[in-house]
């Protein structure tokens, strides 16, 4: 508890100063998304001819919409089979996993192949899910929390890449969230902040969540300086993880918190994974929820599509970041 407090209070001192105050990150819009998306699911793969081409799908159409970094034109991909948003995301082997979803395909696994412009199906998840944390560690996939059967779960299960099975016994996350912003670093999940209970937006919660599959243990670390939702994935550049934007029920504008008058986030907090300390970088151009930002090879963030307002909202913002 003693801890808590006073990681609140330094927060607090910072904010005011840090949110317009000095930051490293430069934001960059790019050639629109041919169509509107919000939930978003993305990642980055490298095509044949080695350019880097960014996935992006989400809620509002159901097709697949390929960004190449290069040539900064989108063309469109093969569709993927069960609609559904809120999904799960990971890229391993230079394929596009996706996991679960609200709406459709809540228990499937469907795998994207960019050379063969082709989805696959992997082996069902053992419930219908969406809006959960996932990392890549160790040759699993962590699927952690959720909406389940319109509430929200705190179970953890694994997929395995290369059996392509699902297992149990991963430990529960202490606060079962959805719309949590989850990244990886030393094969440590992390999972900030998040909403509880029915998928609705709300306050959402400042929880900071670190579970080490070495030991199956969570623990909490320094809560996220602002509590919400819709951040979409985190990102990790040189040990440093990225939270952008996302929503609240609170009403804005607050120039405080960085929220806007349509109740989204410009805020980018950064968690230093050595230090576990929280600061501010520079707040998005766009700013949005339901975003999926990605990292390609050179450290640049794409974060395409979003809710430019909280709740049910799409748009075809392309931006990227730069350290
Ligand atoms: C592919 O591109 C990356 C960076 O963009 C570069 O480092 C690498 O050498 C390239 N690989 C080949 C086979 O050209």
């Amino acid at each position: 508890m003693r801890a808590r407090a006073l990681f609140f209070c330094t927060c607090a001192l910072l904010l005011g100063s840090q949110l317009h105050g000095a930051a490293a990150g430069t934001w960059e819009s790019l050639t629109d998304m041919p169509v509107a998306l919000g939930e978003v699911s993305a990642g980055l793969l490298v095509s044949e001819n080695n350019q880097t081409v960014l996935v992006v799908l989400g809620e509002g159409d159901g097709g697949t919409y390929l960004y190449n970094t290069d040539t900064q034109e989108w063309r469109s991909g093969a569709p993927r089979q069960f609609e559904g948003n809120h999904i799960g995301a990971e890229v391993i082997g230079n394929k596009l996993y996706l996991f679960g979803g609200l709406r459709s395909g809540g228990n499937q696994v469907q795998i994207y192949n960019l050379e063969e412009d082709e989805w696959q199906a992997g082996a069902e998840l053992p419930y219908e899910a969406g809006s959960a944390a996932t990392a890549y560690i160790g040759g699993k996939v962590y699927f952690c929390g959720g909406i389940r059967d319109d509430d929200t779960i705190a179970e953890c299960i694994t997929y395995d890449v290369e059996t392509d099975a699902w297992e149990e016994g991963a430990a529960s996350m202490p606060y079962g969230v959805n719309h949590a912003a989850s990244a990886t670093y030393n094969d440590l999940l992390y999972v900030a902040g998040g909403r509880m209970g029915r998928n609705r937006v709300g306050p959402g919660f400042d929880y900071l969540q670190i579970y080490d599959p070495a030991t199956n243990e969570w623990e909490l670390g320094p809560p996220l300086p602002v509590a919400r939702g819709g951040m979409g994935k985190a990102v990790v550049l040189d040990g440093l993880m990225y939270v952008f934007g996302g929503e609240s029920d609170v009403n804005g504008p607050n120039d405080e918190t960085g929220l806007t008058a349509t109740n989204v986030f410009t805020r980018v907090d950064v968690l230093d994974l050595a230090t576990l300390e929280w600061t501010l970088d520079t707040p998005m151009t766009v700013p949005r929820h339901g975003i999926f930002p990605v990292v390609d090879r050179n450290g640049a963030v794409y974060l395409a599509g979003g809710g430019v307002r909280r709740g049910n909202s799409q748009s075809q913002a392309n931006t990227v970041f730069t350290l």
